[in-house]
Formats: C-alpha cells, sequence, structure tokens
C-alpha cells in the first residue's frame, strides 16, 4: 500500500511556508512514491475535515510566495476551539477527540506540523495519543529553543532593516527621532538583529526592561555631536523598568495577548521630557508578508526535506532544527517548553553594546 502523509500549517503565518510545503511534497512524492494530504487552515480543517490533494502541479511556482497555500490559523486549538452557535453566538469547546478521530480516519503515515510553540505544543497533545507527528519550526519571532533559526525570522529581519534604512533618511531631513516598532511578542530576536543591521542607535528588546534617561541621554549625546537625529528600533515586547507591556487586546481562552504600543509608549516619555520632535512607525504584519528571502527559502527547503526523513525513519515526536549550520532533528518538547529569548550576556548584545548601541538598561 502507498504511505500517505498530511502536512498543515499553523499559528501566525510568515515567509517561507510554502516552500517548506514545496519540499515536503516535492521529496515525499517524488523519493518515496507517497500521497500528500494538505490539511486546510491549520487545526480548524482537522476539525471540519478540510482536505486536499497535494501533488507536483498543486506546488508549482510557490517557492517564492509569502503566506501559507493551506492558510492556517492561530485560534485553532482543539482543547478551546471557538464553535459558532446557531443563533452567531461564539462558544469555546474542546474538541480534540473529533480532532483525533478525524486524524485516525486519515490513517496517515506521518503528519507534518509546521508551526510555531503554541502550534507544537497541540501536536505534542495528539503525539500522546497516537498521531504520528514530525515538525518544521517557523514564526518571525525566532523564539524557539529546538533551533537557532527559525522559517520566516531572516525575512522579518530583512524587512526592518530596510525600514531603518529608510527611516535614516528621513530622520536625518527633519532632525527627528524615529521609533520604529517591530514584533517578537517577548523576544527580542527582530529588534536585535535588525537594529544592528540597520545601525539604530537604541534598542530596546524585552529582555531588557529600559531606563528612560538612559534612551534621551542618547539623544542628548547626539544632539550635543550635531548628530541631529536617531533611530531607536522597540521590541513590541519591550518595556520600561519598573512598567507593564504595552497590549492591545488582553488573552483570552483562544488566543494569546496581542502586544502592540510599545512604541509610542515610548514616545510619549520622551515627549514629557524632551522637546525632540518623535514620531513613530509600526511595520506591523508587514514584516511577515511578501516574498520569503534567500536564506528562507533554503531553510524551509532542507527543514522540510528533514522532516519527510524523519516519517521515514519512524522518528516521530522530533522536529527538524538548525545547530551549527547543520540540519538535525530536536525533541518536540523543545519547541514548546521554554521560549528561547536573547541571552544579555550573549556576543550579540555584547556587540550592540561595544558598538556604541544604547540598550537601555
Ligand atoms: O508570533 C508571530 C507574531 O507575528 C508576533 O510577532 C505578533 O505579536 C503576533 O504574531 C501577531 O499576531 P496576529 O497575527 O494575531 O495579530
Amino acid at each position: 500500500m502507498r504511505k500517505r502523509i498530511g502536512i498543515l500549517t499553523g499559528g501566525g503565518d510568515c515567509p517561507g511556508l510554502n516552500a517548506v510545503i514545496r519540499a515536503v511534497v516535492r521529496h515525499a512524492r517524488g523519493t518515496y512514491g507517497w500521497d500528500v494530504i494538505g490539511i486546510e487552515d491549520s487545526f480548524e480543517g482537522v476539525y471540519e475535515e478540510r482536505f486536499v490533494d497535494l501533488n507536483m502541479k498543486s506546488v508549482r511556482d510557490i517557492l517564492a510566495r509569502g503566506g501559507t497555500i493551506l492558510g492556517s490559523s492561530n485560534r485553532a486549538n482543539p482543547k478551546a476551539y471557538p464553535v459558532r452557535l446557531p443563533d452567531g453566538r461564539e462558544e469555546v469547546h474542546d474538541v480534540s477527540d473529533v480532532c483525533l478521530a478525524n486524524l485516525n480516519k486519515l490513517d496517515l503515515d506521518g503528519l507534518v506540523v509546521v508551526g510555531g510553540d503554541g502550534t507544537m505544543a497541540i501536536a505534542q497533545g495528539f503525539l500522546g495519543k497516537g498521531a504520528k507527528v514530525v515538525g518544521v519550526p517557523k514564526t518571525i519571532d525566532n523564539d524557539l529553543e529546538a533551533t537557532e533559526y527559525t522559517v520566516g525570522f531572516q525575512t522579518a529581519v530583512e524587512v526592518v532593516t530596510d525600514a531603518l534604512d529608510r527611516l535614516h533618511t528621513t530622520a536625518e531631513s527633519h532632525d527627528r527621532i524615529m521609533i520604529c516598532e517591530v514584533m517578537g511578542r517577548y523576544a527580542g530576536w527582530i529588534a536585535m538583529s535588525a537594529g544592528l543591521a540597520g545601525g539604530a542607535d537604541v534598542i530596546l528588546i524585552p529582555e531588557i526592561d529600559y531606563d528612560i534617561d538612559r534612551v534621551i541621554k542618547v539623544f542628548d549625546r547626539r544632539h550635543a555631536r550635531k548628530r541631529t537625529f536617531s533611530i531607536v528600533c522597540v521590541a513590541e515586547g519591550a518595556k520600561p523598568k519598573g512598567g507593564d507591556y504595552a497590549v492591545l487586546q488582553g488573552e483570552d481562552a483562544t488566543q494569546q495577548a496581542r502586544l502592540g504600543g510599545a512604541g509610542e509608549a515610548l514616545a510619549a516619555q520622551i515627549r514629557e521630557r524632551t522637546n525632540y520632535e518623535v514620531r513613530v512607525t509600526v511595520l506591523g504584519h508587514i514584516q511577515r508578508g511578501g516574498p520569503p528571502c534567500a536564506f528562507d527559502r533554503e531553510l524551509a527547503t532542507r527543514f522540510g526535506f528533514k522532516a519527510v526523513d524523519l516519517i521515514h525513519e519512524g522518528k516521530f515526536g522530533h522536529v527538524a532544527a538548525l545547530r551549527g549550520g547543520k540540519i538535525v532533528s530536536s525533541p518536540i518538547d523543545k519547541a514548546v517548553k521554554k521560549l528561547k529569548r536573547v541571552d544579555p550576556s550573549s556576543d550579540l548584545v555584547l556587540a550592540a553594546k561595544a558598538t556604541g548601541v544604547e540598550l537601555g538598561g
């Protein structure tokens, strides 16, 4: 009997998901002659039994395309699933038994789950009930312990670096302080990497609570040297010493809190204390859209290849991972339990400090 595997993409999308799907389909079909079933909109598609056959034609021309041809959802946790009632109201139900039964009906020889920590945690639950899960770590946040880099991160860094380059020229023309707020949730990887690459004068990350006086001193020092503009790259999860996260929407049973507003919160503190002209740019979902950069296309292809081989070897409960430049496997636990955050004593942070970047603390 021909083997059959499934694939789904879960959580927030990111550039490179299609490149993973393409690699999985090409390798599974081309090398092993397996059938590949695509599951639409993450675990929503498992619950509603929305499956599509994926063949060589379905993955044509998608290597460079952002988003995911399968769709995704970050509200499809089977344990806390928002079910629409006939009267239009929404109720949160545990639909994991239905999802498991639907997965069993598919009779898969392996399921590739492409996701971040939330999606991997859900997959781990099904693994415990016999599903043959392997994973591919993706998220622009790069916050999974399992791997040095996740698919999507490097593209987000490119987008932010480009934005910082652009902000430099207009900041200089108008003698302004330009604040650029970037994503990353509770990890400062995007802010740190892009801030360095884009020559930010100040980088504020969730791992280091900032002292506003230190930040303002940077602007004063630069002004004294006739550098009458400054660039600040602030992570959405950054907060002042003794202060709180800037939150747009609190968490509920079906989804995590939505962060946002750290840039404006910082601008308000600067305006309160100084006469500098400040503008805030929030890059938002632009960081998650558009074509993946070359690094992400390559990483996605190598991860997709590895995921298929993990199924071939029967190494379920593992995710593809990058370690020291090599693709290896890592237990799914490492993609779930602990967030990988920027280490304030890492060379990344030390290099920033040594080259004159203020980190606020
Ligand atoms: O986890 C990826 C991410 O883009 C975070 O950086 C951001 O905080 C969040 O998702 C935004 O989520 P949503 O797409 O639900 O607005």
